[in-house]
């Protein structure tokens, strides 16, 4: 198969449990979306499929933490993202979910058949179980001691330390991550894929797309750091892997006796990329199936390195086992990107978050998507500074681009009143080389984006306006008019020309900015092709005014954006306490706490933390004295139901006799909050 009559392009589903941030989208989203805008202008057939991913413990375990249902949380994020990756220019057909009903049919039809025809083995074993929170503990819902380095932080599927995948029975001192209880063994039942078996077509397959019954004839390269992962997987042993856990939140298993049951969340993600592509092809009277199920067609998927082993390993034996589905022609993963010297963390919230940006930098997408396609971590790890988001913008996008356009712009208006001139003579080696220069440059950018090499593509896109540059550089035509206008117009002629194809080079990279520069031309868009075969613009066309392309990146706002940065920081790292030493029951029975009702408030004179409150008890009435005035005013408290230690010695605080003390909650920047009970309270409850 030289060229394959359709592309299928995917980028990896992003679980719906946080906002997207830059390291997202310079790990799976600009590089495919790239691929797809010039795929789409060389006039290819192509489905740019996406779509959240929302089942799992990532899931599960967020809405834990804000105490909301998986079902708010997908739906929150899921709309955010969807909203994000739009206003940003990544141009999905479609951008579905895996909590649709669409994703259960199609997700439990392709477990059914392979059920049918034993593909799995069911068995049954010894799995670790939390008691309190009546859970068994499987992937992330487990913790503990990484055996091959030792970190603390391993999960029950992949220590994300040194990668090593693994399983919930290898963790030393295992702990359960909803309660941080000890966990204990409990027999369970599940479905296992066998993987072992299929080994031989595997490493067959690795690295060129392409195996024994499926020759693709021209098979690409695939990444060094993607092959170099799946070998030493496939060295370590191809173990069976269960596709089933006992959870609530996800697809249930479709077959008689799995109650309580759902699919394995790696199982079921992937073919969310067939249940997306079904969805648009509905929409848009296409057949999915000429996607999936014919040679003719070419599968991709852009991913980060945490998801290789799924993308090349695992899916594509599913995929096989199944039987009818194409497999993945490559899988051009990429590294991560590090944010200012460190790891980017949801968690940790150290991140450049997409819509906060799309928020700070109205209409200033193309400025992220050049930087970030300018240090893709195509190859290793990089990392993005706001530093060097300024100097790029400033010395390559607003100094290189934006100058040369500009320039042509008002010679253009000047000399000619935006009316392009006949041309006469001979072009000069000047304008020759120039002409070369840039006719070379188009052509790589398309090599370079075929070969996934994004940061290339881009670099010689901008070459394009290099050589307008010099060629400007060089001739003055600014100077030339007064000597030689002939030769002056064929120069701006050219130099007009180089900006179209300029803009069109670079439009999968900086869609909006192609398009400001195009409306300006008063061109259309041309295919791929058509720029290497005509120039678009003659004598006699008439150009329109060019707008302000970039402005230059301040240092004030480096500053705000790194400041901003440095508080989240601090914020994170504000001290918690850490715990005080144990006491014993009888201790702790010796407080009396109970639920207490403000009678009365009012600031204690000269003072400003100090408020003196009159309480009800149940029991008497009190006199307190609480340091709680910078956090409430008198009339936020009166009436409430506060918790109270009641048998605490009284004292005098600043003359004024305190008897007991009411409790607070004060988290680590220091800001107080009154406990409150969440049924109704009643004067006097007790509290144990
Ligand atoms: O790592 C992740 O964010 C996963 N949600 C990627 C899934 S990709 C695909 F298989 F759906
Ligand atoms: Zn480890």
């Amino acid at each position: 198969m030289s060229e394959p009559k359709r592309y299928l392009v995917t980028s990896a589903l992003p679980y719906a449990n946080g906002p997207l941030h830059i390291g997202h989208i310079g790990g799976a989203y600009l590089n495919a979306d790239i691929y797809v805008r010039y795929l789409r202008m060389k006039g290819k057939d192509v489905a740019f499929i996406c779509g959240s991913d929302e089942h799992g413990a990532a899931i599960t375990l967020r809405a834990k933490k804000e105490g909301k249902t998986p079902r708010e949380i997908v739906d929150y994020y899921h709309e955010l993202m969807k909203k994000a990756f739009a206003d940003f220019g990544i141009s999905f057909d479609e951008y579905h979910r895996t909590s649709s009903d669409e994703h259960r049919e199609m997700s439990q039809e392709v477990f059914k058949k392979l059920e049918a025809q034993g593909s799995f083995e069911v068995e049954t074993s010894q799995q670790y179980y939390d008691e309190e929170a009546k859970q068994f503990l499987a992937d992330r819902y487990i913790t503990g001691t990484c055996p091959n380095c030792s970190s603390d932080k391993a999960y029950g599927d992949q220590c994300e330390k040194c990668g090593r995948s693994l399983s919930p029975l290898e963790l030393i001192d295992p702990k359960s991550t909803l309660s941080g209880s000890k966990p204990v063994l409990k027999e369970t039942s599940h479905w296992y894929l066998p993987m072992a078996h299929h080994e031989s077509w595997i490493r067959d397959y690795i690295g060129k797309g392409e195996y024994q019954d499926k020759p693709h004839h021209d098979p690409k390269e695939w990444k060094a750091h993607v092959v170099g992962q799946c070998m030493s997987w496939v060295d370590g042993g191809l173990q069976s892997r269960a596709m089933t856990r006992d959870l609530e939140w996800g697809v249930p298993v479709p077959v008689a006796g799995a109650d309580g049951k759902v699919l394995y969340v790696w199982l079921d993600a992937p073919i969310g990329y067939i249940t997306n592509t079904k969805v648009w092809a509905e929409k848009n009277g296409k057949n999915w199936e000429d996607y999936w199920k014919s040679d003719e067609s070419r599968l991709i998927h852009f991913i980060g390195k945490d998801n290789i082993v799924f993308h090349c390993i695992i899916f594509p034996i599913i995929l096989k086992e199944h039987g009818g589905f194409i497999l993945p022609y490559n899988v051009p993963a990429n590294e991560f990107m590090n944010l200012e010297g460190d790891k980017i963390s949801t968690s940790r919230n150290w991140a450049v978050w997409l819509h906060e940006y799309l928020e700070d930098f109205k209409g200033r997408q193309d400025e992220m998507r050049y930087v970030l396609c300018s240090i893709m971590p195509e190859q290793k790890d990089s990392e993005f500074t706001w530093t060097d988001f300024r100097d790029r913008v400033n010395n390559e996008l607003a100094d290189i681009l934006g100058n040369y356009v500009n320039r042509v712009f008002v010679l253009m208006h000047k000399y000619y009143s935006g009316t392009v001139p006949e041309i006469s003579g001979t072009p000069t080696e000047a304008e020759q080389a120039a002409a070369t220069e840039a006719r070379r440059a188009y052509e790589a950018v398309g090599k370079a984006i075929e070969q996934f090499k994004f940061r290339e593509a881009l670099a010689e896109a901008m070459n394009i306006a290099r050589a307008g540059n010099k060629l400007l550089t060089e001739t003055e035509p600014w100077k030339l008019m007064k000597t030689d206008p002939q030769a002056t117009a064929r120069i701006l002629y050219a130099c007009l020309n180089m900006v179209a194809d300029a803009a069109a080079a670079l439009s999968p990279f900086l869609p909006f900015t192609s398009g400001k520069i195009a409306d300006a031309l008063q061109i259309n868009p041309r295919t791929w092709d058509e720029v290497i075969q005509r120039e678009q613009i003659s004598s006699g066309h008439t150009i329109g005014q060019l707008p302000i392309l970039f402005e230059k990146i301040t240092d004030e706002t480096v500053a705000a954006q790194v400041e901003k940065l440095a508080q989240r920081q601090a914020e994170n790292t504000a001290t918690i306490e850490p715990i005080k030493d144990t006491i014993d029951f009888e201790t702790f029975q010796k407080l009396d706490l109970r639920i207490v009702k403000v009678l009365a408030a009012e600031a204690v004179p000269k003072t400003k933390k100090l408020l003196k409150l009159t309480i009800d008890t149940g029991v008497d009435k009190r006199t307190v004295v609480s340091g709680i005035a910078e956090h409430y005013t008198p009339e936020d408290v009166i009436g409430k139901h506060v918790l109270f230690l009641a048998n605490l010695a009284p004292r005098a605080i600043k003359g004024v006799e305190s008897a007991g003390m009411i409790l607070m909650a004060e988290n680590p920047q220091g800001q107080l909050s009154i406990l409150s009970t969440e049924r109704e309270a009643t004067t006097g409850s007790t509290v144990k």
